[in-house]
């Protein structure tokens, strides 16, 4: 009985999280839609192919974790990434090309590649910016600095570094507490808690890590990601066959 209730527990938070990141990703679709209903012709040609890109995200998401079964994420699928490609696509799908009000900055170091999943990088940057475009929205009143979000990318040696940051109110003390635990950290109505601890858990999966710098205004969240281990070994034997 026992561990039938841990197992149900497992895939209790394992239909929790693909519940959520799907809301994410429909939401995203659903923006495009909504463009799309109302507009001739020509940009329909923009948008529909967008709207395609991100309905089939949503499916491959869906289907990886139902063929792979486990509670956990699908191991990695890593490969050298543009990272201002996947910024620009999680700029559209927060719905943040079109909006006026959040200004947007990416600042990322020229033809930077990244060796990650791209849908993980996608899917950890997306639950960023959208707490970030959260808390810049629930903010009102002439003393608060104009509401931006702010997207790094750099490398250093073997290991990639991005951070995701605001100008909003900066994260609240109980929320830092149990930040990257599913179901712990929500401090916001409507939240569920689960955005963090799946951006924990996507980064982690690549030997990375994340954490939210301190003494910074509003929020910044750094992420590091090593690039895979040269195995030697392979090399060695390369070469021998050379
Ligand atoms: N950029 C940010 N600025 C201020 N607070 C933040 C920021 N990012 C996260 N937080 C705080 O951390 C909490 C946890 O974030 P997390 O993304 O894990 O959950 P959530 O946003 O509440 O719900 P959801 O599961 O829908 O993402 C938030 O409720 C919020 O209080
Ligand atoms: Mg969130």
């Amino acid at each position: 009985m026992l561990h039938q209730k841990s197992r149900l527990a497992a895939l209790g938070l394992a239909v929790s999280k693909i519940n959520h990141d799907l809301r994410n990703l429909l939401a995203s679709s659903q923006l495009l839609s909504d463009q799309l209903a109302s507009v001739p012709d020509p940009r329909v040609q923009r948008f529909a192919p967008k709207l395609m890109r991100s309905l089939e995200r949503a499916i491959a998401f869906c289907q990886s974790t139902l063929s792979y079964g486990r509670a956990q994420e699908a191991p990695p699928d890593r490969r050298m990434v543009a990272v201002e490609q996947v910024v620009g696509e999680v700029r559209e799908s927060a719905g943040l090309a079109s909006d006026a009000a959040i200004g947007w900055v990416s600042a990322i170091e020229r033809g930077l590649l990244i060796d990650a999943d791209p849908d993980h990088l996608f899917r950890i940057l997306l639950n960023l910016v959208r707490n970030a475009a959260q808390a810049l929205e629930g903010q009102t009143g002439d003393d608060v600095a104009p509401p931006q979000i702010r997207i790094t990318g750099r490398r250093e040696g073997a290991v990639a570094i991005l951070e995701v940051s605001d100008t909003g109110p900066g994260v609240p003390q109980r929320a830092k507490d149990h930040l990257f635990e599913a179901f712990q950290g929500s401090s916001r109505p409507g939240g569920s808690g689960l955005g963090l601890a799946i951006a924990a858990e996507l980064v982690r999966a690549h030997d990375g890590d994340i954490a939210l710098v301190e003494g910074t205004i509003g929020a910044t969240f750094r992420i590091t990601l090593p690039d895979r281990p040269v195995e030697l070994h392979s090399i060695r034997s390369e070469r021998a066959r050379a």
